[in-house]
This record gives C-alpha cells, sequence and structure tokens, in this order.
C-alpha cells in the first residue's frame, strides 16, 4: 500500500448503508438550472424578521462571541418554559428540563442516543421527515414504520400503532403538524397514542417544530396531555416559525433525567448553540409574535391558492392543516413520484420532492412546499398544468 492509498478497513457499515438525502439531491440539481421555482426545499422564504436580525448584530457588535452554558443562555431557557406555559399550561423547568440544541436535528439526534439501546424499536408514522428512520438507525435502533394514508388526510390510526408494538419498541416518535403531509393530529388521537405509551411503557419523542404553524384549529404541547409529561421530550425550534434556518437554534424539553443525559451527550459534542443565535432568539420569543403572524397569515393564503390550484389539476391533495408543504398524489399521472419529479423539474423547471423518499406510504406523491410568493405558486401550477397535459395527450395516465 502506498502512503497516499485510502485505509482498506471498513467504515462505518450503518452509515455507509445509509442512502444520501432524496431531498438534497434534487435541491443540488435545481440550484445549477436557470428560472426554477423551487418548492423543494423546506425552508421559509422569508427572512428573519427584522428586530430578531437587529438582536443578531447587536450580539455580535457587543462582542458576544463566545461559549454559552452548556444548556444554554437560562434567559433563552426561561422565555422557551414561560411560552410553554402560557401557550400549553404545561411547565418545564428552565434549570433542569430545557436544552438549547443546534437545532431540532441536534436534538433528535440527542433525544434518540439517550433513549435508544441497539436492536430497540421506535414506530414512526410514515410517510415521515426524512431524518427520522436514518436516525433511528444511527444509533442502533430499528425503526417500525406505521404508514398513514392520503384518504384520511394521513391521520395516524392508534390501532394500527398498537399492533406494531412488540416487546422491543422503545418509544413512538410523533411529528403534527408534520412534514412532509402537513397533517396536524386531532388532540383525541395524540391522547390514544400517549395512552398507549403508558399502556406499554414507551416513551415518546415530539418533534413540534411546525406547532405554530396551524392554521384551522390550534395545536398543542404533547406533554400537555395527560400521562405524557414523564416519559415524553418535546423538540422545537426556531428554523421554520422564525425563518430561522440558518441560525440553528432548537430547544428540547422533558423530564430531569433524561434532559440531563441530553446535555451529557451535548456537552461533549457540541458544547452550546451558536452563542449570537441563542441571542437572537431570545429576541424571537419575547418580541417577534406579530412578524410570526403575519407569516402565519401569508401561509394560510398561500395554502388556499396553491392546494386548490392542484385540486383542479386532478393532483388530489386534502387541505393540510399545518407546516407549509402539500402533499398531492400523483397517481393519476402513470408517472412513480421519482419520475414525476424529475420530469417535472427538466422539463418545466418546477422543483418538488418525490414522495417516496419520505418512507412507506410516500410513493404516488410529491412534496411541494408552498413557502413561495403566491405569484411562483400560481406559475408553477400553470407549469404543472402543461406538464400533465403533454402526459395526458401521449396517454401515458389516467387523467
Ligand atoms: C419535521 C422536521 N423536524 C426537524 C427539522 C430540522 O429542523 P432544524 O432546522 O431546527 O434542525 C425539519 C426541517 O425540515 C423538519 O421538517
Amino acid at each position: 500500500m502506498n502512503s497516499s492509498s485510502i485505509p482498506g478497513k471498513p467504515l462505518n457499515s450503518i452509515v455507509e448503508a445509509c442512502p444520501p438525502s432524496g431531498i438534497r439531491r434534487f435541491f443540488d440539481i435545481a440550484r445549477q438550472m436557470e428560472g426554477v421555482i423551487a418548492l423543494g426545499v423546506g425552508e421559509p422564504d422569508f427572512v428573519t424578521p427584522d428586530v430578531v436580525r437587529i438582536a443578531g448584530i447587536k450580539a455580535i457588535s457587543d462582542g458576544l462571541t463566545g461559549y454559552t452554558s452548556n444548556s444554554g443562555l437560562l434567559e433563552l431557557r426561561t422565555a422557551i418554559c414561560n411560552y410553554l406555559e402560557r401557550a400549553y399550561g404545561v411547565q418545564y423547568s428552565p434549570d433542569h428540563e430545557c436544552l438549547i440544541t443546534v437545532g431540532v436535528s441536534e436534538g433528535l439526534d440527542l433525544a434518540l442516543r439517550v433513549l435508544v439501546n441497539p436492536g430497540d424499536e421506535i414506530i414512526v408514522p410514515s410517510p415521515c421527515y426524512v431524518a427520522y428512520l436514518p436516525g433511528i438507525e444511527f444509533v442502533g435502533g430499528v425503526p417500525v414504520t406505521v404508514e398513514t394514508a392520503a384518504e384520511t388526510g394521513f391521520a395516524i390510526d392508534p390501532e394500527a400503532v398498537e399492533r406494531a408494538i412488540t416487546p422491543r419498541t422503545k418509544a413512538l416518535l410523533i411529528a403534527s403538524p408534520a412534514n412532509p403531509t402537513g397533517a396536524v393530529q386531532p388532540a383525541h388521537v395524540l391522547q390514544q397514542l400517549v395512552n398507549l405509551a403508558v399502556k406499554h411503557d414507551l416513551y415518546i419523542i415530539s418533534d413540534e417544530i411546525y406547532e405554530r404553524l396551524c392554521y384551522d384549529s390550534s395545536t398543542l404541547c404533547l406533554g400537555a396531555l395527560e400521562g405524557a409529561r414523564n416519559r415524553t421530550v418535546i423538540l422545537n425550534g426556531f428554523s421554520k416559525s422564525h425563518a430561522m434556518t440558518g441560525w440553528r437554534v432548537g430547544y428540547c424539553c422533558g423530564p430531569e433525567h433524561i434532559i440531563a443525559l441530553m446535555t451529557r451527550i451535548h456537552q461533549y459534542t457540541m458544547l452550546c448553540a451558536p452563542h449570537l443565535s441563542q441571542v437572537a432568539a431570545t429576541v424571537a420569543m419575547n418580541e417577534a409574535d406579530s412578524a410570526v403572524q403575519l407569516m402565519i397569515s401569508d401561509y394560510r393564503a398561500r395554502r388556499s391558492v396553491f392546494v386548490t390550484g392542484l385540486n383542479d389539476l386532478g393532483l388530489e391533495c386534502k387541505m393540510p392543516g399545518g407546516a407549509f408543504y402539500a402533499f398531492p398524489s400523483i397517481r393519476s399521472s402513470g408517472l412513480s413520484s421519482q419520475d414525476f419529479a424529475e420530469k417535472l423539474l427538466f422539463e418545466e423547471k418546477v422543483a418538488v420532492v418525490p414522495g417516496d423518499v419520505f418512507g412507506p406510504g410516500g410513493e404516488g406523491h410529491i412534496r411541494c412546499s408552498y413557502a413561495a410568493s403566491v405569484a411562483s405558486l400560481k406559475e408553477a401550477l400553470e407549469r404543472l398544468q402543461g406538464f400533465l397535459q403533454r402526459y395526458r395527450a401521449s396517454g401515458n395516465s389516467s387523467l
């Protein structure tokens, strides 16, 4: 072996077996093309509200450029716990039950690392956010998906969840509102899931990143449900609600012992979330509600234009209750979701994500993010119409 060759010893087999994210693939192709309407990436098209950006600039000017405590700024943890109590009546101690993370992504990883032993099964309603199944596998867990269906608005069926429970089941991983479907689970369904967790002694990881982006009804914090508090880790952050994806700040709340163990990993691997992002997030929590409300009403209007337009084109889609995704059926086109997304990108320059990348139940759908201007959404609908007409004319579809 010459000194510059790569060592022959195998790398981590779990990581090597994991395919790259199907979202990024389309994103990378779309970025290199001109005139693309980007409905692919799940990111607000707004910039972070002024008051928050100004706080970030001031934090730099004030020299707040060092580490914070591992748990994160106490002011931020206090603001978060106050919000959860105000909004949902659930109490968490800022000192012991709240940890500031580098986005919900880190919170998810920490929760899985603390809750899962190799071989443990984690039940995940599917289709689901692309990071869930690899995240479980990275820690040696076994994801067990329970399919949800478009016909029921991707409602989780607690009976199907119970059927999936085995002696190896350790936790449920749920999100409401969900990515990629935008589905908001009714409170009674969430309570039934909590009851199952109590009955079978399971933990719950509740990804609440889209909690504020609910359009028809309000959602809830799972920790507020009866029986949930002591077995649930809630994950939330600022990326979506406050258009702060690039600031990389999120939070977890849960029972003291679990948060302490999550903090232990975090203190060795991450040390702390970026200091100036935490300062900005404190302002986001305390002073940006009106800006958030404006974004929510814009998303609501866009949802209506876009989802109505999809249905008019024969791409069936129930009105999603939250987040900023539509997940229409494309079965009537006769194309697989990969083919549909690829042809739509190359032929019409509209970037969407094929549904199969979101796990079982995703095939036959595409995910469209409607976090785009109404003008772009209307243009995308027109391009979709041309696309579908061509396939209809070529006899490829049953439209
Ligand atoms: C359901 C869900 N959870 C977590 C994340 C990651 O969020 P963050 O930017 O806070 O890491 C995303 C991002 O798309 C998401 O859709």
